[in-house]
């Protein structure tokens, strides 16, 4: 369900609110240039203090409207840490922050997933808002109340399902994103091509993300603690979490290559999820096409990267959370994307085949 901002200036048409209909409470996603402005509106009435979650390199202000405390996390990926839930809580402590105070995550994903964590955890569960301020965080990371950190055994190992206060995506904060930042949003939106979000491309940039935000909405209200139908918000991920496992991600200094972007790795992902389904016939090559298109149409990749070994992708996609033993892959098919369980390994193979780079 979607609005304009209550309260919004009407000369400012571009502010949609989009609502997350959960079965305890529902909240508000807000989207378009300037929406933050609105947090000091949505802290709980009780909060006597804040503590903004965020990171150097984000530069984004908020006002929460209470007196509040500043944390900057340390860039990337090794930030998303149970060490770094531990700083968060005790610089709360020492903030003197109690259960009714509010934390404020500012930042792209490893920011509102490890502080939403941090929230959840802080005297048993602290309200949270999130102001995600990457286009991935906007149209997913930030929605949904999934929060969680890794462990050297895998990623978002640890967690839990804390949803927001309230959701703040602020368009005006992607202005200075980077080139590869952008593309890695895409990636999630060229998922939500394949969810029933169709020509996202004649739209603007703040009905995009509101879109790609009521598709998700709907879903994690359907299935908040993804029982079910939630996986599918998953769609092109099972390979993409293998080539991050892998050593293939962005941020892994021993990679062989300049690595992907989460998104980057999901583009691939959705191309060899199309490949796989239409080898078990579920989709026909139209719809294989439509995928290659999609993708490609974001400049994001449609192949494996070089060195990628079948073998060590195909082990990770078995481990994957979603799996019930044996490789589950979320599948188009006549009645849409839907989790698949056993599938053969020599169609996996198959489908790596087809998406080999050095065809
Ligand atoms: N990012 C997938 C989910 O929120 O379920």
């Amino acid at each position: 369900m979607s609005g304009s901002v209550p309260g919004a200036d009407p000369g400012v048409p571009e502010q949609i609110c989009v609502r997350v209909e959960l079965a305890t409470r529902g909240y508000e996603v807000l989207v378009g240039p300037g929406v933050r402005s609105e947090i000091a509106g949505r802290v709980p009435k009780g909060a006597r203090r804040a503590t903004v979650v965020t990171q150097a390199s984000i530069g984004v202000e908020v006002d929460p409207g209470v007196p509040f405390q500043v944390m900057r996390i340390p860039d990337g990926e090794r930030a998303k840490s149970l060490a770094t839930v531990e700083e968060i809580c005790r610089f709360m402590a020492r903030g003197d922050m109690h259960r009714s105070d509010v934390v404020v995550a500012v930042g792209g994903g490893v920011v509102t997933d490890v502080a939403g964590y941090a929230a959840s955890s802080y005297h048993r569960g602290t309200a949270v808002i999130n102001v995600p301020t990457t286009l991935l965080g906007q149209v997913d990371a930030a929605i949904g109340g999934k929060t969680g950190v890794n462990l050297p055994e895998g990623k978002n190992l640890v967690g839990s399902f804390w949803q927001p206060l309230a959701v703040f995506c602020d368009t005006e904060t992607l202005q200075s994103l980077p080139e590869r930042e952008w593309r890695s949003g895409h990636g999630e939106m060229a998922k939500y091509a394949f969810l029933g979000v169709d020509d996202l491309d004649s739209l603007s940039l703040v009905e995009q993300v509101a879109r790609c935000v009521e598709c998700k909405a709907e879903i994690v209200a359907s299935d908040e603690r993804e029982g079910g139908r939630r996986m599918i918000l998953n769609y092109g991920h099972t390979l993409a979490h293998a080539l991050e496992a892998a050593g293939f991600a962005g941020e892994d200094a021993s990679s062989p290559l300049p690595g992907l972007r989460h998104g980057e790795a999901v583009g691939v992902g959705l191309v060899f999820a199309a490949e796989l389904a239409q080898l078990m016939g579920r989709i026909g090559p139209p719809r294989l096409e439509r995928h290659r298109r999609v993708v490609a149409g974001y400049g994001l990749p449609v192949s494996l990267p070089a060195g990628a070994d079948p073998a060590t992708l195909v082990r990770f996609m078995s481990r994957d959370k979603k799996s019930a033993g044996g490789l589950t892959f979320m599948l188009d098919g006549p009645a849409g994307v839907e989790p698949v369980h056993e599938v053969r390994p020599e169609l996996v193979h198959e489908a790596l085949d087809a998406i080999r780079g050095d065809r």
